[in-house]
């Protein structure tokens, strides 16, 4: 059978597992979403959001590149973001990061991707920032580790630095962000960083409205 031709019966198969356990299911599903979470992960197939939180349909608003980037020039990701928020109005947002991840990975190596360089760049950023303290790690994994787990803090300061989340933060008291790791070694998730709404301030990125 072709691969894709096994997706699709899949599918089928779901759509009518649903029904049976409720014959209404899908007349509520397609009425309105209205999930109280954000995820933004990696693209790397084995972290997919809902699978690893028991979530189901409509629960999670999800966003995911590579290495789980929130990068302040990405159309994409900032209009996720800004529907999340400003309409959704998630309670939380979180940054799934995982080890093992090949986007760090590459980041760390002095290779020449071609166009993804440019992508990486914002990882290799994190990595300059934390130079010395990383490479006070002699095992490379455990640094690698460290890299995966100062990436995901770094990407949610780079989301308390957005005036979407400030504004947000102002006007209803959430959106509350949270980093983790997925240890994909065991398959549970590490909270490495979690910031209560409005409890991070920078005198350079704050913005007065
Ligand atoms: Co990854």
């Amino acid at each position: 059978m072709k691969e894709y031709k096994k997706l699709l019966l899949s599918n089928k198969a779901w759509a009518a597992e649903r029904l049976e356990l409720d014959a209404t299911y899908f007349d509520n599903l397609s009425k309105e979403q209205n999930p109280l979470f954000l995820w933004i992960g990696c693209a790397d197939s084995r972290v997919p959001a809902e699978e690893i939180t028991h979530a189901d349909p409509g629960d999670i608003f999800v966003h995911r590149n590579v290495a789980n980037m929130v990068v302040h020039t990405d159309i994409n990701l900032l209009s996720v973001l800004q529907y999340a928020v400003e309409v959704l109005e998630v309670k939380h947002i979180i940054v799934c990061g995982h080890y093992n991840c090949g986007g760090v990975k590459a980041a760390m190596t002095n290779h020449d991707f071609g166009l993804i360089n440019k992508w990486l760049r914002n990882i290799k950023e994190v990595y300059e920032k934390h130079f010395t303290e990383l490479h006070n790690i002699d095992d490379e994994q455990l640094r690698f580790n460290k890299l995966v787990e100062l990436n995901v803090a770094e990407q949610i300061q780079n989301l308390a630095k957005t005036t979407i989340v400030q504004k947000a933060w102002q006007k209803r008291q959430f959106p509350h962000l949270h980093g983790w790791v997925f240890d994909i070694h065991h398959g549970q998730i590490k909270e490495v960083l979690n910031i209560n709404a409005g409890e991070w301030t920078s005198p350079v990125f704050h913005y007065d409205f």
